[in-house]
């Protein structure tokens, strides 16, 4: 048992492998949480003790005693205006406009197996493998009732948690905030690491230690955004890969959404996570009720390194329902950054020709093959073939592709609608747009209004005629531009700030029902590369594009920030061209591998434009990532360096579950005209302890680095010593343990 309720102290605990978490139905029935750490047996009620302080104010039955009050006490979930001061989880208000809810505890289940999360996504779990504790607490006055839920996963040393608000009174209630956790750690010091970013640079780790005020990390763009991603972790300040406490906070939702880190007066710091806030209202009807999305919790006492391992688990075991998850993926190429707007069938054959012969096996047409699709401007919400580029339509491409012994994948963006387009002409009042304004535009295009059942059920109906129609593998789903010009013509006015959350759970919907419909379908999710890249999109798809910037010694600090959160497996990584097309850079075409190959490895260039020798070395890329796709995929992953501490070297290591094999791949982005040796410390064995060496082979390259002159001046080859390239070793597989063996006077060793 996993979930035990002490009735005589009114204590809640939750234990998994490593971590317990404990809380307590307290005075006048609040319930108080007192402990999420390493694991620890019996009553930890000795951590909360009231206390009484100036200016936190007390309940009304407690006026006399003095100590209890809710602005002090450790809190799983706040009410509202009812003496909490911190960053709080809920704003409701009633009939008479009166903000105010204060819960208090009516009962609780303990239920065998995983809830889930109605309309969204969320954790499933095996048999056997999670118990459910949903306890409800209510709001006399209002009749709001609260329930928590929480998804205890003891061998994965992870526990979900959601809240549902249902509206028990005879009055309608108005919601302004309903966040999905509050979190409270009454001691300690720890630092905030989140993932900030955007554009082309998605997921740069920032961390600094939490001091006094509110720190926030949100999106209000309609989707979980380049610029901070919803999740965030807590850290001992001396915390490192390997050691020290942390705690990691995943919210499983794709739009909007805000996170507050609160350190208070009493130095005590509070977490509140969930959907964002601004401009959302929600209108709950006598017996409506309000579901938030779901929070991943992880908590390691070995480093930030063991806490990633339990999240990359977790979301491949325990998150994405795709057959594929933990499939190997197909090498694929795809034609974009080869091609863009500009292609026909046999351009796209030519390139397909190419890449079979040097083993690639799936052909994914990106933007450009559909309506009036000759630029951005045009086009988009005509999901049809454009038979002017691809006479004969999409059957004949495919059957090319498919005698060529490929498989062949799909560009869509279908939330999305140019003005010039058959759709929008047919249908203007599908796109988001305020009444009386012309509408911002982001890349010359609208939103569709995927909170309407009609766009839903119009897009089902489309993509499903598309994916019965022909043989098509893959499918890469694009989101082009954030959401502006929220307002929905299927709303009234009064419930028009629930348009932007009603969105995210029509893609939801749309998503549930093509996934189950087409399930051997390989869903590649993206959005401007790495725009929604989040727990609730890898539900339904094992890979997300992870970034548009596709130079490979940038994909170093953008793979790096991911991969605290997310599995290799969900990252979408491809080689390029050289000069590349968004940095200028030039960088070795095995340099460009091994870096696509921490992901889901692919290419995306004119294969035709190779020389003979590069051919042939794409050739044992593909022969090497199938040596090590399963151990890509499916191993334990280990950061064995740190940029914010040296940015001279980049080192990652993939152990087999079994720990009898592992890759271990070093890129040195940078040279400097005296490189001092730098020492890797290899990572796997058990525990998170260091292991024996590896022998790796010793290869070293020197490249040169080109860039183009700008701006207006054409291109120009330079040579700049200082901005050499180098790479090595290539990816190295040996047994483990093995001998330590020094590379000598080059740059990097390894310790054992
Ligand atoms: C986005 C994607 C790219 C490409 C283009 C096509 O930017 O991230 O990979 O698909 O759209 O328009």
């Amino acid at each position: 048992m996993s979930i035990s309720f002490q009735v005589q102290d009114r204590l809640f605990t939750l234990h998994t492998r490593t971590t317990t978490y404990q809380m307590q139905i307290g005075p006048l029935g609040y319930l108080c949480h007192l402990y999420y750490g390493r694991r620890a047996e019996g009553s930890l009620s000795h951590l909360y003790r009231p206390e009484e302080f100036g200016f936190s104010p007390n309940p009304y039955p407690l006026r006399l005693q003095k100590v209890t009050s809710l602005d002090t006490m450790p809190q799983e979930y706040t009410g509202c205006n009812t003496g909490d001061f911190r960053v709080n989880c809920l704003t409701v208000s009633g009939a008479e406009g009166a903000y105010g809810a204060e819960f208090r505890y009516v009962s609780h289940a303990i239920l065998p197996g995983k809830y889930a999360v109605e309309g969204m996504p969320s954790a499933f779990a095996g048999a056997d493998e999670a118990e459910t504790l949903v306890i409800t607490l209510a709001d006399e006055v209002t009749g709001l009732e609260l329930e928590l839920y929480y998804g205890v996963f003891e061998a994965r040393d992870v526990i979900t948690r959601a809240a549902r608000l249902r509206n028990a009174g005879e009055n309608a209630l108005t919601l302004e905030r309903a966040a999905s956790l509050c979190l409270d750690f009454p001691f300690g010091d720890w630092d905030l690491l989140h993932f900030q970013g955007r554009h082309n640079m998605e997921r740069q780790v920032v961390r600094a230690p939490i001091t006094g005020g509110i720190q926030t990390a949100s999106s209000r763009r309609g989707a979980s955004s380049h610029q901070h991603n919803p999740f965030v972790i807590l850290a001992e300040q001396d915390a490192t890969e390997d050691r020290g406490d942390c705690c990691g906070l995943m919210l499983v939702y794709s739009g909007s959404h805000r996170t507050d880190v609160e350190r208070d007066q009493t130095g005590s710091t509070r977490v509140v996570m969930g959907i964002q806030d601004s401009q959302f209202r929600w209108t709950l009807a006598p017996g409506e009720h309000f579901q938030t999305p779901e929070v991943l919790l992880t908590f390691s006492h070995e480093g930030l390194g063991q806490l990633s391992r339990n999240y990359h688990r977790f979301i491949r075991g325990n998150l994405c329902r795709s057959p594929w998850v933990n499939r190997r993926r197909p090498v694929l190429i795809n034609n974009w950054e080869a091609t863009y707007f500009d292609f026909d069938t046999d351009k796209i054959i030519s390139i397909a020709r190419q890449a079979s012969a040097l083993g690639v096996e799936l052909l994914v047409l990106d933007d450009g093959w559909f309506g009036s699709r000759y630029d951005e401007n045009r086009g988009l919400g005509d999901w049809f073939v454009n038979e002017e580029k691809l006479p004969g339509g999409l059957d004949r491409l495919i059957s090319e592709v498919n005698g060529l012994g490929m498989q062949f994948g799909l560009w869509v963006e279908p939330e999305m609608v140019n003005e010039d387009s058959d759709l929008y002409r047919a249908h203007p009042d599908w796109a988001l747009t305020l009444p009386g304004r012309a509408p911002t535009m982001g890349r010359n295009q609208l939103v569709l209004d995927m909170g309407r059942e009609d766009v839903v059920e119009y897009l089902y109906q489309r993509l499903s005629a598309l994916l019965e129609g022909h043989n098509i593998s893959y499918i890469k789903w694009d989101m082009n531009r954030s959401l502006t010009d929220v307002y929905s013509r299927a709303l009234p006015p009064e419930r028009q700030g629930e348009a932007a959350h009603r969105y995210v759970l029509g893609v939801y919907a749309l998503l549930e029902r093509l996934t189950a419909r087409f399930p051997e379908v390989l869903l590649e999710g993206c959005a401007g590369g790495g725009g929604r890249f989040d727990a609730g999109m890898l539900a339904y798809c094992p890979q997300i594009w992870c970034s548009d910037d596709t130079d490979a010694v940038e994909r170093l600090s953008i793979q790096y920030g991911t991969s605290f959160g997310y599995p290799v497996s969900a990252m979408g990584a491809h080689v390029s061209a050289c000069p590349n097309h968004q940095t200028g850079r030039t960088v070795s075409l095995d340099t460009r591998a091994v870096v696509a190959m921490h992901g889901t490895f692919g290419y995306e260039l004119d294969l035709n434009l190779l020389t003979e020798a590069e051919k042939a070395a794409v050739r044992r890329q593909i022969e090497r990532f199938h040596r090590y796709a399963d151990l890509i995929g499916q191993g334990d992953y280990y950061r064995l360096t740190d940029p914010a501490r040296t940015s001279d070297c980049y080192a990652w290591q993939t152990v087999s579950p079994d720990k009898a094999e592992a890759l271990v791949s070093v890129v040195i982005p940078h040279v400097r005209a005296t490189t001092p040796l730098i020492r890797v410390q290899l990572r796997g064995a058990g525990g998170g302890r260091p292991v024996p060496g590896f022998r790796v082979r010793r290869v070293q390259r020197r490249e040169r680095l080109r860039c183009p002159v700008r701006p207006g001046g054409g291109q120009g080859v330079h040579r700049r010593g200082a901005d050499v390239q180098r790479l090595r070793p290539p990816p190295a597989v040996r047994r483990l343990p093995q001998r330590s063996d020094s590379l000598g006077k080059g740059a990097v060793t390894w310790i054992p």
